[in-house]
């Protein structure tokens, strides 16, 4: 072929952290067939779909069949009734939404990389270490991507202190993806004081917010200015168990705009052209689940998870590991024993107890060092993972 392709993919790593880690236990499972591997790497969901979100998707499918009630494309923002639900779930944390700056997605991965098709070639701050598709999108895109050093000098939660510049584009996690790392108010803050002054834009990824446990904003928006700069994603995955169902939101308040450009309408532009919308049936579930019953239920689901993360998190105890993680976080980061790199580590875990974990290099260089391990399992596969690693560690 004689096509122009995007240079930028050269600088990837040649593969995508959990392709990485599900390549190596394919290999290792080929190798030893009679292995009994306990998996604890990518994070996710074992519990099933709750029962107020599979009778909505139950009458969902039912009008589906009938001539009457079918539906075709969905509108390609989300159906009303998602989106007030969505409008009414912030009211929960005190915080107003329209509808229209409320689009629904089929993931949050999906949205956090995509979202970066509105912007020109700005510098990138990423958290170092973070969810991989921060910095992976923009070298996608070819942009100059500098890391906010996280580490347990700063409780693994990087401040703007001694920031200059102008024109970011910020990612923030939290509850921080891997680290559990959760920002308060003050600290949230200071990132949106940081952001209003120096025209940057903060990508708020909000994933684990069902797992904070104290007195930490729920959304950027809890923040005075946040909606002059922030815009959030957030998803049904981690909270009511739709990893493989697919589901989730972005918020771009109407205030956001550069060079007279408003993001909100660049975003329903993008969205417009290049996204067809969830299923009907999978909406009426994602309703359901920010119902007051489905939202209780999905307490249940994270409870039954944050019940797996202490039970990991009491061996990290015992054996006297420094972790963080796994109160208002389904994942424990722990640190390898004796300096081990985490890929090593990763490849003893596997090969010694057949349990899979997450290194922490994949997250980022200040990752190296530290391995992840997922409170998404089943009881009886967390149970058994942790008489393996009191064994082991
Ligand atoms: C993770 O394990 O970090 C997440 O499950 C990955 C994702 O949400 O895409």
């Amino acid at each position: 072929m004689k096509i122009l392709l995007n240079d930028n993919y050269k600088n990837l790593k040649k593969n995508y952290l959990f392709s990485e880690i599900g390549a190596r236990v394919r290999a290792y499972s080929e190798a030893h067939p009679d292995a009994n591997i306990v998996r604890l790497g990518i994070g996710d969901v074992t519990l099933p779909l709750t029962k107020s979100v599979t009778v909505a998707m139950a009458k969902a499918v039912a009008e589906m069949a009938d001539k009457a009630t079918f539906r075709g494309y969905s509108p390609e923002y989300g159906y009303d009734f998602l989106i007030r639900a969505i409008a009414n779930h912030y009211k929960r944390y005190g915080v107003t939404l329209a509808c229209d700056e409320i689009f629904v997605s089929d993931g949050a991965k999906s949205d956090v990389g995509n979202i970066t098709e509105l912007f020109g070639d700005n510098p990138v701050l990423i958290p170092d270490p973070v969810y991989p598709v921060y910095l992976d999108s923009n070298i996608m895109a070819g942009r100059r991507v500098s890391f906010l050093r996280a580490g347990e000098e700063n409780g693994f939660l990087p401040t703007p202190e001694g920031l200059s510049g102008e024109g970011y584009i910020i990612y923030i996690c939290s509850p921080n993806n891997p680290t559990g790392a959760v920002y308060d108010r003050a600290g949230l803050s200071e990132w949106v004081n940081f952001a209003t002054a120096s025209g940057s834009l903060i990508i708020f990824d909000n994933a684990y917010e069902a797992y904070i446990n104290g007195d930490y904003p729920h959304s950027i928006y809890e923040i005075e200015g946040a909606r002059g700069c922030a815009i959030e994603i957030c998803s049904f995955s981690k909270t009511a168990g739709f990893t493989g169902t697919r589901c989730s939101w972005t918020v771009v308040p109407r205030e956001l705009s550069s060079g007279g450009v408003s993001l909100c309408e660049m975003w329903g532009r993008r969205q417009a052209t290049k996204f067809n919308g969830v299923p009907y049936v999978v909406q009426r579930g994602a309703e359901a689940a920010l119902s007051d019953e489905g939202f209780r239920e999905c307490r249940e689901l994270v409870g039954y998870y944050m019940e797996n993360a202490a039970l990991i998190s009491g061996v990290m105890r015992d054996k006297g590991i420094y972790f963080t993680g796994g109160t208002s976080s389904p994942y424990i980061w722990m640190k390898c024993p004796d300096g081990c790199p985490s890929w090593t580590f990763f490849d003893k875990l596997l090969s010694e107890a057949e349990v899979v974990g997450t290194p922490g290099a994949g997250f980022g260089a200040c990752g190296e060092g530290y391995f992840r391990l997922t409170s998404f399992g089943s009881r009886e596969a967390t149970e058994e993972a942790v008489r393996r690693l009191y064994k082991f560690l």
